[in-house]
């Protein structure tokens, strides 16, 4: 196992929300590098392409569990400027703050309520958050009551977690009451190429009812 596939490990046997969080913040300097270099990164673009096709230029967008700030380079590259990134780390929030393409930073928890007024932004991206040890499928309540009507929730998603932690029946549920409508949800994709070919995600786009 290299260096990099360690520290992924690492990261993904965190016992709690505290340690996750030191984690990242430890990690937060070295993050891009071992993303993009040496495991070919490609969530946030695929994310981001999905995105562009329903979300206008002037739409205000929330980066949950926004990282370094990966995506949000990607969508300013796109011509979006009013960009919010939130994340549970401080440090991984302060290499985002690097990029200088957000207007906002807020450290939260996903899964916890989160401190914005109902109905906040027109669209919510978030890319390689929620899954195991991370952000659990009942942030997603919280993902829509801060999304205006009509706006987009589009999100990545590893098959295998959507089946068996618990995103089927959430998601499900959540339509079935009424709450969001499915838009599209992509092929599945291997976000990961170089570092590990094994993974495979989704990206899911909702439209908030
Ligand atoms: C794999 S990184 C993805 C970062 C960025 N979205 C990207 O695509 O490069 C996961 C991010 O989610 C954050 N995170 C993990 N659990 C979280 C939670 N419950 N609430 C908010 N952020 C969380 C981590 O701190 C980290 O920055």
């Amino acid at each position: 196992m290299t260096e990099r596939e360690k520290r992924v490990q690492w990261i993904y046997s965190s016992r709690d929300n505290k340690e996750l969080a030191e984690r990242y913040d430890q990690w937060a300097r070295d993050y891009d590098e071992d993303l993009e270099e040496g495991f070919g990164w490609l969530g946030p673009q695929r994310a981001v392409d999905f995105l562009v096709r329903y979300v206008p230029r002037e739409a205000k967008i929330l980066d949950a569990g926004a990282g370094t700030g990966l995506v949000g380079e990607l969508l300013a590259k796109q011509g979006y400027k009013n960009m919010v990134a939130m994340d549970i780390s401080q440090g991984m929030l302060e290499e985002a703050r690097k990029k200088n393409v957000y207007q906002e930073f807020h450290q939260m928890v996903m899964g916890e309520p989160l401190d914005y007024p109902t109905d906040s932004f027109d669209a919510i991206i978030s890319v390689g958050v929620l899954t195991v040890g991370h952000a659990p499928a009942s942030s997603l309540d919280e993902l829509i009551r801060v999304t205006k009507p009509g706006g987009y929730i589009v999100y990545s998603l590893r098959p295998d977690v959507y089946r068996d932690s618990g995103f089927k029946e959430k998601q499900s549920a959540l339509e079935s009451a009424g709450r969001w409508r499915l838009v599209e949800v992509s092929e599945e994709f291997q976000p990961l190429p170089k570092g590990e070919p094994d993974v495979y995600h989704q990206v899911w786009v909702y439209q908030v009812v």
